[in-house]
């Protein structure tokens, strides 16, 4: 399973990169405004650095919603860095660009996917990664890690290679769910990933094991 981190900021993508656990970042336009980027020389700027700092797999989001707007924007983006992973909403003009950039050898990310319908026509687009987005659909009373699943079966049972990337993933039992029924991928908030390590018991057998260890030493 690969950790994405969800995020814009620099210094959680750093963190989370230095842990030796991430294999890749995604971004929103959200995420970028949040971190007060703005402007085309500031956001392309913006996803350098993030490439400077992770290996590879940068989600950058096209925010054309017409096929040639979002060409044009994804060539420009792709162009940036190797690393770049061309993010594309899930609509009708969304499909026609995925297919143009999978025959092209430009990875991309379907963003905004709810349904196993839409995670089908992705997938026979040729997008490289599927965003099924499991908090937002929790948030409106449907079971988000139900959709993964059926998605991930779906993708099983037909072999398309587009990778499950569980997205808007919200707390650290998403993530271990994720994890049991098979998605390729998670993105999360840099807490759920360092959230992983908290457990009372390591916390209270190391407080014990250091202090017989000073009682032993005559500290
Ligand atoms: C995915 O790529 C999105 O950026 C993200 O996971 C959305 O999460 P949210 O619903 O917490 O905003």
């Amino acid at each position: 399973m690969k950790f994405f981190i969800d995020t814009a900021n620099l210094a959680e993508i750093q963190e989370a990169y230095d842990l030796g656990v991430l294999d890749g970042v995604t971004t929103n336009p959200s995420l970028m405004a949040k971190e007060g980027i703005t402007g085309d020389d500031n956001v392309r700027a913006h996803y350098k650095a993030i490439c400077d700092i992770v290996d590879d797999k940068v989600s950058a989001e096209v925010i054309s919603t017409d096929f040639e707007g979002m060409i044009r924007e994804g060539e420009s983006l792709a162009a940036i860095d190797d690393k770049i992973v061309v993010k594309i909403p899930m609509i009708k003009d969304g499909i026609k660009a995925i297919k143009y950039f999978s025959q092209k050898g430009i990875r991309t990310n379907c963003t905004l996917v709810f349904s196993a319908g839409q995670a089908i026509l992705a997938a026979k687009a040729g997008a490289t990664y599927l965003s099924p987005f499991i908090g937002r659909l929790d948030d409106i009373s449907f079971d988000g890690l139900e959709l993964i699943q059926q998605i991930v079966h779906i993708y099983n049972v037909y072999g398309f290679e587009t990778e499950v990337l569980a997205a808007s993933v919200r707390h650290t039992m998403h993530l271990i769910k994720c994890a049991e029924i098979g998605a390729d991928v998670v993105t999360c908030p840099l807490n759920v990933i360092t959230g992983l390590l908290k457990h009372p018991l390591t916390d209270s057998g190391l407080e014990k094991f250091l202090a017989d260890h000073a009682k032993a030493s005559g500290k």
